[in-house]
C-alpha cells in the first residue's frame, strides 16, 4: 500500500518551514527559510516584519518542499491532492506569525479535501529528539531552551507531559541576545557568544548564578543579564578595553551552571532514564558538552536533536503531526491562532 504522507508548517517566530513526513516517519523533505536576516538591524525579531515575511515566503517554501519531497520518492512532482493531511503550528508564539501558516494550512487542507491537523509547537520542540533517532521513547525529561522558552518538562510519554518548572523572567536565548546586544555583536547572540566564548575564560568573571538554591526547577535570567551590562558599562567607564571572549565564557557558564544544576536534580527526582534537550540554544557548544558530562555521571541517557532541528524547524512539527494522524486526531477548519498555548 501507499505509504500515506503529511505536510507540516511551521510559522510561530521568524522561520518560515515546511516539511513532508512519510507514514513510517521519514522525513522526505525539511525546507527552513530564516528572516534573521530582516530582523537583525532591530536586534531582535519585529513581529509585523515577521508577518509580512512569512505572507512573502510561505508559497515558495511549500512548493519547495513539496519538489525535494517528490525527489527523495522518485517522482516528477507532488500536489497539494497528492498528501494525505496538512498540518500546522497553532500556538504558542507571535499570533501575527502563527495566523499566517494557519490561514495557508487551512487553504490548503480545504482546497485539496485533506484532513488538518494542528499542532503546539512546544510539543513540536520535544518530538525533534525523534529526527534521526526514530525509535527513541519517553519517558524522559526534556529541557526547552529557546528565544522564547526556558523549562524543563518531564515527558511521560508521547502526548503525556508535566511542566516541572519554567523561567520567571527572560528566557535562556533572551539573555544571550541582550548581552551580545550590550557587546555590540548583533543578532542572534548564541552564535557570535559560543564563539567568542570558546576563547575566553569562563571563570575570568563571578557572574551570579540565579536560583540555584531556590529549591525548585524555576530560572531567572534577568538578573544575571543586567550583571553582564553593569560590568560591561563599568568596565567602559574605567576606559578598559573588553574582554570579550572572557566576558562571553564567563557568562555562559552561569547559564549552565543553573542549567545543569537543574537539570540534574529533574532528572533524581523523577528518576527518568533519558535526559533530551529542545530549542535553538540546545545548539550551544557548551551546554551540549556538560550535559554529556552530567548524564555520564547519573548513568543517564542523553538524546539530542541534530544541530538543524533545534532552532525552530517543521521536520519536528511533521513529527508530531504523524501520531495525530495515526490516531485520527485531526482539526475543524475553524481554529485559531493562539498566542500562547500549554504543552
Ligand atoms: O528555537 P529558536 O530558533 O527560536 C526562538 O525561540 O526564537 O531559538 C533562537 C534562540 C536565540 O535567542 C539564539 O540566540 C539562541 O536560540 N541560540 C543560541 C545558540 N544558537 C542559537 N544560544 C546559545 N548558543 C548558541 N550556539
Amino acid at each position: 500500500a501507499r505509504r500515506p504522507l503529511i505536510l507540516a508548517i511551521e510559522s510561530s517566530c521568524d522561520e518560515t518551514a515546511a516539511a513532508v513526513i512519510d507514514g513510517e516517519g521519514a522525513l522526505l523533505s525539511d525546507v527552513v527559510a530564516s528572516q534573521v536576516d530582516f530582523h537583525a538591524r532591530f536586534g531582535g525579531v519585529v513581529p509585523e516584519i515577521a508577518s509580512r515575511k512569512h505572507i512573502e515566503s510561505i508559497c515558495g517554501v511549500c512548493d519547495d518542499c513539496l519538489d525535494r519531497a517528490a525527489a527523495a520518492l522518485g517522482r516528477d512532482g507532488l500536489r497539494w491532492r497528492d498528501l494525505d493531511a496538512v498540518a500546522v503550528t497553532y500556538a504558542p508564539g507571535l499570533v501575527g506569525a502563527l495566523v499566517v501558516g494557519v490561514a495557508f494550512a487551512k487553504g490548503a487542507a480545504w482546497g485539496a479535501d485533506k484532513p488538518l491537523i494542528i499542532v503546539n509547537h512546544l510539543e513540536g520542540h520535544l518530538y525533534a529528539n525523534k529526527i534521526g533517532l526514530p525509535d527513541f521513547e519517553p519517558p524522559a525529561v526534556v529541557s526547552l531552551v529557546s528565544g522564547g522558552n526556558t523549562m524543563l518538562v518531564y515527558m511521560a510519554d508521547w502526548g503525556s507531559y508535566r511542566v516541572l518548572g519554567t523561567t520567571i523572567d527572560d528566557a535562556v536565548g533572551e539573555a544571550f541576545d541582550k548581552v551580545a546586544k550590550a557587546l555590540g555583536l548583533g543578532y542572534p547572540g548564541g552564535p557570535v557568544i559560543s564563539k567568542f566564548a570558546a576563547e575566553g575564560d569562563p571563570e575570568a568573571i563571578p557572574f551570579p548564578r540565579a536560583m540555584m538554591h531556590s529549591g525548585d526547577l524555576r530560572f531567572s535570567l534577568s538578573g544575571l543579564k543586567t550583571a553582564v551590562v553593569t560590568y560591561i558599562n563599568g568596565e567602559r567607564e574605567a576606559g578598559r578595553e573588553l574582554a570579550v571572549p572572557d566576558i562571553c565564557a564567563s557568562f555562559e557558564a552561569a547559564v549552565v551552571d543553573v542549567q545543569v544544576a537543574k537539570a540534574r536534580t529533574a532528572l533524581q527526582e523523577t528518576g527518568a532514564p533519558t535526559f533530551c534537550l529542545g530549542g535553538g540554544v540546545a545548539a550551544n557548544p557548551m551546554l551540549r558538552a556538560a550535559y554529556e558530562k552530567m548524564c555520564a555521571e547519573e548513568g543517564v541517557r542523553l538524546v539530542m536533536p541534530p544541530l538543524a532541528s533545534c532552532g525552530d524547524n517543521a521536520g519536528m512539527i511533521a513529527e508530531v503531526a504523524l501520531d495525530r494522524y495515526r490516531a485520527g486526531k485531526f482539526s475543524t477548519l475553524d481554529v485559531d491562532a493562539l498566542a500562547h498555548g500549554d504543552l
